[in-house]
């Protein structure tokens, strides 16, 4: 990615020179329903301190907390939220009004919710222009009509929700159902909802972000859960993760490791066992996870190996928590069943339709970017894509830019088909694909259902989809968002 110097004002914090593993990993509590099926979920300005040695930060979290509530529902029961903007008048951060739908003449604090791979009608799935401001609250209904799955929800508002995400609304929604119970993975508190992202503090603790818009954002602290390099105390029997890159726009790489050494990654193994929207077909050894904004994991880490030892998460190269597995017995040998979810292929002959859609960033005269854009498009132009009920199509992203791009579509859920270098050239001059290289088929754990796909720099991605559960009005963007404010989402419509 490119680096801009941000204007920023305020000294930024060093957080290497805090002591590390000070603080426990916070696990957020449950969401709990007014009564079965019903929930109220107010968004609060609220302080929380992300290390023992900062000053308490200020952020806007759900039920006051940042990740907010957990949600566990079971898959087929149906349940409502009330999203309640009890915010303030005032942004905690510097909103660009040059940023479109973020104008002058429009409130600085909106917020509407998105449950990101929920399968939901239209009106309910947190449509970026259906925002709400303080003393307003939008009410959804969630079908849960879907596979068990670990999806999040985020807020989604209209050209700011980049600085509605890094002011701390963002918060797990697992799904549950009756085959993932028979497989008996780790449960209660040996299963933990894990967000990573990074957020850049000043020396006093406070959330920084640039007054102009950025194409990339990077914080100085990595926080999991809420905390600045926390330690886990574990058992020796495995755990389960649910994983969520839940940062605005960080690439991150995950391992196990024996050292807290900023050298080398870490090698020990854990077995991956879902992706975005649930299981995959079997469980898969690993021992580095590459994980994009807005992606999941599902992982399995059995400490027993590691018994009365100190290993560390590290992202690259660096530790960014430290995990003390108590000593003891090891709990009876753990294996994970070999089949997981039966995952039938979509053939590539069930396509009624391919749509070439290319991905593109724009410059000033002085080279810096401007805005990004879907197929050449803004989001204000007519809706273009615009797929038959119960349909598949596949969707060629054509990433014409020098950078990989995380790119969502709300509604459905996709598999990845492959990726392929393409002659960026050859395009620009004709506007033909002319592939330079072998098709490269997803990763294996990847092969799963995804409701966001990587597409590589100068690769055609491509995705089979089929277009089930609700006609009607959804967007589809990347998932950097800082490029989705600026242009890099498009509505579409189920027809
Ligand atoms: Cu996770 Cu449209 O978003
Ligand atoms: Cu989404
Ligand atoms: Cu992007």
């Amino acid at each position: 990615m490119r680096h801009h110097a941000p204007d920023l004002s305020g000294l930024s914090l060093n957080p290497a020179a805090l002591t590390k593993y000070v603080d426990a990993l916070p696990v957020p509590e449950r969401a709990q329903p007014l009564r079965k099926g019903h929930y109220r979920i107010a968004m609060r300005e609220f302080q929380a301190k992300v290390h023992r040695d900062l000053p308490p930060t200020a952020f806007w979290g759900y039920e006051s907390m940042s990740p907010g509530p957990t949600f566990e529902v079971r898959s087929g029961e149906a349940i409502t939220v009330e999203w309640v903007n009890n915010l303030p008048a005032k942004h905690l951060l510097p909103v660009d009004h040059a940023v479109h739908g973020a104008e002058e003449n429009l409130p600085d604090v909106r917020t509407v919710v998105h449950v990101h791979g929920a399968k939901v009608p239209s009106e309910s799935d947190g449509n970026p222009e259906r925002w709400f401001v303080p003393g307003r609250s939008g009410i959804s209904s969630y079908p849960n009509r879907q596979d068990a799955a670990g999806l999040f929800y985020h807020d989604h508002a209209m050209g700011i929700t980049r600085l509605n995400a890094v002011a701390g609304l963002f918060g797990h929604f697992l799904i549950r159902d009756a085959f993932e119970d028979s497989l008996r993975l780790p449960a209660g508190p040996y299963e933990i909802p894990l967000c990573i992202y990074d957020r850049l503090l000043q020396l006093n603790g406070q959330l920084q972000y640039p007054r102009s818009w950025t194409d990339d954002y990077n914080g100085n602290a990595l926080l999991l859960n809420g905390k600045l390099f926390p330690f886990l105390a574990a058992e020796p029997r495995p755990y389960r993760f649910r994983l969520l890159n839940c940062s605005n726009g960080n690439f991150f790489l995950l391992s196990f490791a024996k050292d807290n050494l900023s050298l080398v990654p870490g090698a020990e193994p854990f077995q991956i066992i879902g992706s975005d929207q649930g299981l995959l077909a079997a469980p898969l050894e690993m021992k580095k996870l590459a994980l994009t904004p807005g992606e999941r994991a599902d992982i399995v880490m059995d400490f027993a190996p590691y018994a009365g030892k100190t290993i560390y998460l590290k992202n690259s190269n660096f530790p960014i928590m430290q995990i003390r597995v108590s000593p003891g017995e090891p709990t009876r040998t753990f294996s994970l069943p070999a089949r997981l979810r039966n995952i039938a292929r979509i053939p590539e002959s069930a396509a009624v339709k391919t749509r070439e859609l290319t991905l593109m960033d724009y410059m000033d005269a002085r080279g810096m970017p401007t805005h990004m854009l879907l197929n050449g498009a803004h989001y204000s132009m007519p809706v273009t894509e615009n797929p038959a009920l119960n349909s598949t199509e596949i969707w060629t992203l054509i990433n014409l830019t020098q950078e990989a791009h995380p790119i969502h579509l709300h509604l459905v859920r996709f598999q990845i088909l492959d990726r392929r270098p393409f002659d960026l050239e050859a395009w620009t001059k004709t506007g033909k694909l002319v592939y330079i290289g072998p098709a490269i088929p997803p990763e294996a754990h990847e092969a799963g259902w995804k409701d966001t796909v990587r597409a590589d720099m100068v690769h055609a991605t491509r995705i089979i989809v089929r277009f089930e559960g609700y006609k009607g009005r959804y967007v589809w963007h990347c998932h950097v968002l800082e490029h989705e404010d600026n242009e890099m989402m498009r509505p579409y419509e189920v027809i």
